[in-house]
């Protein structure tokens, strides 16, 4: 299973939650691999992987072999992004650009249960790479107007991708991340995530994950939630949003 943790707002919740699904499901035995698509670097660093060797840039020039690029640390194996991804709107432009990525991955995937693609806050063939390769997308969201905006924008890219490179694709759900019970999603979010589910024909995930100062201590210390505050809301909120991934792969 390959997924795609997508919005094109930042600060959102994404490379959060897309390490925590790569550890989570590891901590679970199944084989995974974290893949960073964002110039961002921000799941390289909280993974404490390299950027020196061969990276996801390297996948996508053809440069290097899937198999060359994977690191292995803590969290499990991870092909990191390096700066220079910024530029691949400009480099990716010849036919069947869109494929790269999948190109790529085909000779590794079956080696996985799961591939984790952590997605840049922005259009292009970076995230059309990503949409492409993956099963499924999810995306994270705060409860207010901005963060939800960013998964309305990409209905448009998410169908075109449907209609031409992957017939199969489908946004799993939207996760509420950073939720604080005191500010109630209000009438109007309410009524606004209604309609996001009903445009991209997907449903919000029962699961929210809370917020919690924990979570940037495990990342500045790069462990997962996890490893470094198994007790922690934010671990338990993660833990059980997994469940109910599981849950929901096999109803599909
Ligand atoms: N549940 C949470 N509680 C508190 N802070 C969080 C939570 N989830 C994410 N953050 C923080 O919010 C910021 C943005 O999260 P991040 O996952 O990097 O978003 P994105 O990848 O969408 O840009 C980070 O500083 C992260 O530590
Ligand atoms: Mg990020």
């Amino acid at each position: 299973m390959i997924y795609s943790i997508v919005n094109l707002k930042g600060g959102v919740g994404k490379t959060t939650t897309a390490a925590a699904l790569w550890a989570g499901l590891g901590k679970r035995g199944y084989r995974t691999l974290a893949i960073d698509l964002d110039p961002q670097q921000n799941l390289t660093y909280n993974s404490g992987a390299g950027e020196s060797g061969k990276t996801v840039l390297s996948l996508l020039t053809r440069e290097a072999s899937a198999e060359e690029a994977i690191q292995h640390a803590d969290m499990g194996d991870i092909i990191a992004a390096s700066k220079a991804l910024a530029g691949a709107d400009a480099f990716l432009v010849e036919t069947g650009k869109e494929y790269r990525l999948k190109e790529a991955l085909e000779p590794i995937e079956d080696n996985y249960d799961y591939i984790i693609i952590d997605c840049p806050p922005s259009l292009g063939a970076l995230s059309v790479n990503a949409l492409t390769v993956c099963n499924k997308a999810i995306a994270p969201s705060q409860a207010d107007y901005f963060s939800l905006q960013g998964i309305e924008q990409l209905a448009e890219t998410v169908k075109s991708v449907k209609k031409y490179c992957n017939h199969e694709l489908e946004i799993m759900g939207i996760l509420m991340t950073r939720y604080n019970d005191r500010t109630v999603l209000t009438k109007n979010i309410t009524k606004y995530v209604e309609q996001i589910s009903d445009k991209l024909n997907t449903k919000l995930f029962e699961t929210k994950i809370r917020e919690g100062i924990a979570i940037k201590e495990a990342q500045l210390s790069q462990q997962s939630i996890f490893d470094y505050a198994p007790s922690s809301n934010v671990a338990a909120d993660y833990k059980k949003f997994i469940e109910e991934l599981l849950v929901s792969e096999k109803e599909q």
